[in-house]
């Protein structure tokens, strides 16, 4: 019996030091030590032996155990540890390897000025307006003294949405200004961003959407000096202080009297160059004092109230401050362009 012990603790060691993982430690425990186990299956035998053999045998079935036991348990503690280090290889994160790089937009060039424009404009206690683009002809032309025969009123410059022609895609902004003042009454200190459309053929400087900022001042005792310095105060903070601006008269059915007012080109300082067309000079915007037409029109008395009004197209703007030379790259939006901004 005492070989037959020997033999069972040799054949478990070497067996045990072999098991790659926790499963085969289990088989190996229960083939050994458990109740129907090789060891078991020894000490059942005791029962034959001599009184003198019992405990000599007894004592080394008892240490064949407990080294059994000894080793499945150092073998376990191996087979967890290298499982362990096998996880940690395997589930390594490289922190060094350069992270996804997720693109974010940004405010098109266009509205970037529209929102300084913005800024400006608040900050000389103007109030901003919405108006509809799609326009009552009534609020687009009528009540902004736009005659009948106004050419801009023809079916081959507006896009009218109704066969009667009261129903339009608004050709200005210049309706918010009716609007501003039949909502919020006056005095009115407004501008109104916005779309505005034309039967215009798309080239390099028309397109048949563009964007407008309308304004509108009505106050007692507003002056035609008062829409100067204002227009003057405002594209000098947007072109720079030592901008040159004039006034050239000119003629809209809405105010009286009308004008233009130029910049002295910012690229020839106006002597004369491609950009200004030879003139020395760039057309920025359309103003003039309120018709009092207009006025009555809104139910504001001219008599007691005057008032001056402007109009200007956002992309020249844009493509003033930015020097793009031609407006379709404003609206194609190709990411390539737009990125560069
Ligand atoms: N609505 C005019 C246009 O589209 C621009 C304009 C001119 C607006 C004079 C005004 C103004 O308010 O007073 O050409």
């Amino acid at each position: 019996m005492k070989e037959q012990l020997e033999i069972i603790r040799k054949g478990a060691l070497e067996a045990i030091s072999g098991a790659q993982g926790a499963a085969d430690l289990e088989s190996l425990r229960v083939k050994y030590l458990g109740k129907k186990g090789e060891l078991t299956a020894v000490l059942k035998q005791m029962g034959g032996l001599s009184a003198e053999l019992r405990p000599v045998i007894g004592q080394l079935a008892n240490e064949v155990r407990a080294s059994v036991e000894k080793a499945i348990e150092a073998q376990s503690a191996i087979v967890s540890e290298r499982a362990l280090a096998a996880r940690l290889e395997a589930e390594t994160v490289d922190v060094t390897v350069p992270g996804k790089k997720i693109p974010l937009g940004h405010k098109h060039p266009m509205y970037a000025v529209l929102d300084e424009i913005k800024e400006i404009f608040i900050g000389m206690g103007f109030e901003i307006f919405d108006g509809p683009e799609v326009e009552q002809a009534e609020y687009n032309f009528t009540k902004l003294n736009a005659p009948e025969d106004h050419p801009s009123r023809d079916w081959t410059d507006t896009f009218y949405l109704t066969k009667d022609s009261t129903v339009l895609l608004r050709s200005q902004t210049s309706p918010v200004q009716i609007r501003a003042m039949e909502t919020h009454g006056v005095p009115i200190r407004m501008i109104s961003p916005g779309r505005v459309y034309r039967k215009d053929e798309v080239d390099a400087t028309h397109s048949p959407m563009f964007h407008q900022i309308e304004g509108l001042v009505v106050d007692k005792g507003i002056t035609m000096a008062d829409l100067k310095g204002t227009l003057n105060t405002i594209i000098r903070e947007i072109y720079g202080s030592n901008t040159q601006t004039r006034f050239r008269p000119h003629h809209f059915p809405f105010t009286e009297p009308s004008c233009e007012m130029d910049i002295q080109c910012h690229k020839c300082g106006g002597a004369g160059c491609p950009t200004c067309k030879g003139e020395g000079w760039i057309e920025l915007l359309g103003a003039g004092m309120v018709h009092p037409k207009v006025l009555r029109n809104c139910g504001v008395d001219p008599e007691e109230y005057s008032g001056f009004a402007f109009g200007f197209g956002l992309e020249r703007l844009a493509l003033g401050q930015y020097k793009i030379s031609d407006m379709r790259l404003i609206f194609e939006n190709d990411v390539r362009f737009l990125e560069q901004f």
